[in-house]
């Protein structure tokens, strides 16, 4: 009796089966859905098939775990919307990792990459006794440095990382730095 039905295709690969990737197709009704790619997701492993593997956390593009290939792009599948994607919406981990399972992608080397870059502010004085004051000014001078999620979208996007990741640190790690 579903009215509006939405065909969801998704990248499988199980490290525990080997063999090639496949995708798996499963039809969700969008009326007894959430909005989000991400609650089509969570609905297909409650509801319908309870093997896909992703990441998720907090649901609101905070925490950067979502990210993954929703219809072409890199996103975060919490804040990306299934009305945005016309015809049927094709989900695939981030491009040009080493692949975990299913939409889970190998974040090793890129961890690796963020810590050698210590991407944390560094005093050149001694600790002080209380908190150090901060003026509205000082304090503005981090806009745009540090609302990074770290979700790497940005970095599996860019031809520069695919070729050269194991030398190159990509733009995500490059901000922080
Ligand atoms: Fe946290 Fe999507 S679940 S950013």
């Amino acid at each position: 009796g579903a009215k509006r039905v939405k065909t969801f295709k998704i990248y499988r690969w199980d490290p525990d089966q080997g063999g090639n990737p496949t995708i798996d197709s499963y039809e969700i009704d969008l009326d007894a859905c959430g909005p989000m790619v991400l609650d089509a997701l969570i609905k297909i492993k409650n509801e319908v098939d309870s093997t896909p593997t992703f990441r998720r956390s907090c649901r609101e593009g905070v925490c950067g775990s979502c990210s993954m290939n929703i219809d072409g792009t890199n996103t975060l599948a919490c804040t990306k919307f299934i009305a945005e994607i016309k015809g049927d919406a094709k989900i695939y981990p981030l491009p040009h990792m080493a692949v975990i399972k299913d939409l889970v992608p190998d974040l090793t080397t890129i961890f690796a990459q963020y810590q050698s870059i210590e991407p944390w502010l560094k005093t050149e004085t001694l600790p002080p006794e209380r908190e150090r004051l901060q003026t509205p000014a000082d304090r503005a001078k981090l806009d745009g440095l540090w609302e990074c999620i770290l979700c790497f979208s940005c970095s599996t996007a860019c031809p520069s990382y695919w070729w050269n990741g194991d030398r190159y640190l990509g733009p995500a790690v490059l901000l922080q730095a």
